[in-house]
């Protein structure tokens, strides 16, 4: 007597509730999925750039409640609830956030592949420090300061190929200085 054959696997999805710049996303996804794949590929928010997809490059930060995270390293369904922003959400042609300004205005990218993680991070990165956050490199815990070595410290996990770090620098420093 033969078995029986199996029957395949129903494919099943899991709901997630997602607050992605402001707007409700309500997704059934493959609970494998990224949070980064569930914003390019179910709401087709490309802003946030895939590459390395392993947590190395720091294309696909976004903010998470007000956190930035490598969005490539975090499963969508981990995320029900949460308010999610991302480069769309910063800022428009028409009406660029300061940080974006800066960026253009200090010429901080040259490919420009980087640069949506470059912003989200640079954002989270001067609201770290004023809420006195401490990084690898902070001497004072008192007083969390923002210096060079804080700023690059904290940028660290951004990698730009185009090697436009100075530049970003020089735009942070810039935002930073105006507020
Ligand atoms: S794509 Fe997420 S860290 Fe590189
Ligand atoms: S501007 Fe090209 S990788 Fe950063």
């Amino acid at each position: 007597m033969t078995a029986a054959p199996r029957p395949h696997p129903v494919p099943t999805g899991t709901s997630v509730r997602l607050t992605v710049n402001g707007q409700p996303a309500d997704l059934v996804l493959d609970p494998r999925v990224t949070l980064l794949d569930a914003l390019r590929e179910h709401l087709q928010l490309t802003g946030s750039k895939k590459g390395c997809d392993h947590g190395q490059c720091g294309a696909c930060t976004v903010m998470v409640n007000g956190r930035r995270i490598n969005s490539c390293l975090s499963l969508a369904v981990m995320h029900d609830g949460d308010e999610v922003t991302t480069i769309e959400g910063i800022g428009t042609p028409d009406a660029l956030d300061p940080m974006q300004e800066a960026f253009v205005s200090h010429d901080g990218f040259q490919c420009g592949y980087c640069t949506p993680g470059q912003i989200c991070s640079a954002k989270a990165v001067l609201e770290e420090i004023r809420q006195g956050i401490p990084s690898h490199v902070t001497r004072d815990l008192e007083h969390v300061s923002f210096s060079d070595d804080e700023l690059r410290e904290r940028m660290s996990g951004n990698s730009c190929r185009c090697g436009a770090y100075a530049n970003i620098l020089a735009a942070i420093r810039e935002v930073e200085e105006r507020a």
